[in-house]
C-alpha cells in the first residue's frame, strides 16, 4: 500500500513538473517572435519590392534586430492608421513604421530610443506658389484655404486639421483630404484634385524624384521637427530594452549607417 502511495506521489510530482516545464517552454517559444506592425507605403523606410517583399530602412533594421535577439521575424503590413491599434490589440509586439514619437501616441504605446530625425514638408506642382516660399509664416499663409492631402493617421493629418494632443493649431480654412498612402495623395495632386501634399521629408524626396517633371518639394521650410522610434505595447519595458540594446550594437558596428545609406543619401 505504502509503495503504491509513494509511486502515485512520484507520478503526481512528475506530471506537475512536466506541465510547468512544458508551459514555460511554450511561453518562451511564443515570445521568440518579433511581430512587426508596419505600413509598406513609406519609401525608403518600408515599401514592397517587385516580388512583394517588404524592404526599406525599417525592414532591414527589423531583420538585423531580430537576428541579434535570436527571434523569428514576422512582418504584418497593414494600413498606417491601424499600426498603433495592432500593438494595443496585442497582434504585434513592435511597430516599425517611420513612426513619430508623440505625447498623444504615448498614451497607447511605449516608444523605444529615437533613431531618425524627421520633418513635415510641402509637395506641390512645380509651378505652385508654395515652392518659392522660404519661410514658415508665408508658407502657412499660402496653405490656408487650400485642399491639402496626406496619408491617413499621420503627423500631416494632425498638422492640417489641428490636434491638441500634438499641439498643432491646424491650418485655417484648409480642406483636408486623407489617402491610404502617400503615393495616392501624390496621384491626386498630379490630377489636380488637391493643391498640396504634406508628408515626411525623406519619403517626400523619393516621391518627387519619380515625378520630377511635374512636382517639387519645398525643402527650405520644415513645418515640424520630429523623431522616429520603434514602439512596443504599453509597459513592455523588457522588449524595449532589448531593442534599444540591439539598436546600439547596430550603431556601434556601423550596420545602422550602412542600411540608411543603402536607401537614402542626403
Ligand atoms: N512619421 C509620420 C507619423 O508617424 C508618418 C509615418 C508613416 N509611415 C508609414 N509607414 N506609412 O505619423
Amino acid at each position: 500500500m505504502k509503495k503504491t502511495i509513494k509511486l502515485l506521489l512520484t507520478l503526481v510530482v512528475l506530471v506537475i513538473g512536466i506541465t510547468l516545464f512544458g508551459c514555460r517552454g511554450n511561453g518562451n517559444n511564443s515570445s521568440k517572435e518579433l511581430v512587426v506592425a508596419t505600413n509598406c507605403e513609406f519609401p525608403p523606410f518600408e515599401y514592397t519590392d517587385k516580388n512583394g517583399k517588404s524592404i526599406g530602412i525599417d525592414m532591414e533594421l527589423a531583420s538585423e534586430i531580430a537576428k541579434i535577439l535570436g527571434y523569428d521575424l514576422k512582418i504584418k503590413d497593414m494600413s498606417f492608421d491601424a499600426v498603433i491599434g495592432a500593438l494595443e490589440a496585442k497582434q504585434a509586439n513592435v511597430a516599425m513604421a517611420g513612426l513619430t514619437i508623440s505625447e498623444k501616441r504615448k498614451e497607447s504605446v511605449d516608444f523605444c530610443d529615437p533613431y531618425f530625425d524627421a520633418f513635415q514638408v510641402v509637395i506641390g506642382l512645380k509651378s505652385s506658389k508654395a515652392m518659392e516660399i522660404d519661410n514658415y509664416d508665408d508658407l502657412i499663409k499660402e496653405l490656408e484655404g487650400k485642399k491639402i492631402g496626406f496619408q491617413n493617421g499621420t503627423t500631416a493629418q494632425y498638422f492640417v486639421e489641428g490636434d491638441e494632443g500634438w499641439e498643432f493649431p491646424g491650418i485655417n480654412g484648409a480642406v483636408s483630404k486623407g489617402f491610404t498612402s502617400g503615393a495616392a495623395a501624390i496621384m491626386a495632386l498630379r490630377n489636380g484634385q488637391i493643391d498640396y501634399v504634406i508628408i515626411d521629408k525623406v519619403p517626400a524626396l523619393q516621391f518627387v524624384e519619380k515625378n520630377k517633371e511635374e512636382i517639387s518639394v519645398n525643402i527650405d521650410v520644415h513645418l515640424t521637427e520630429e523623431q522616429y522610434a520603434f514602439a512596443v505595447q504599453k509597459d513592455d519595458k523588457e522588449l524595449c530594452e532589448k531593442i534599444n540594446a540591439a539598436l546600439k550594437t547596430l550603431k556601434e558596428n556601423g550596420k545602422f549607417t550602412e542600411i540608411v545609406n543603402k536607401y537614402y543619401s542626403d
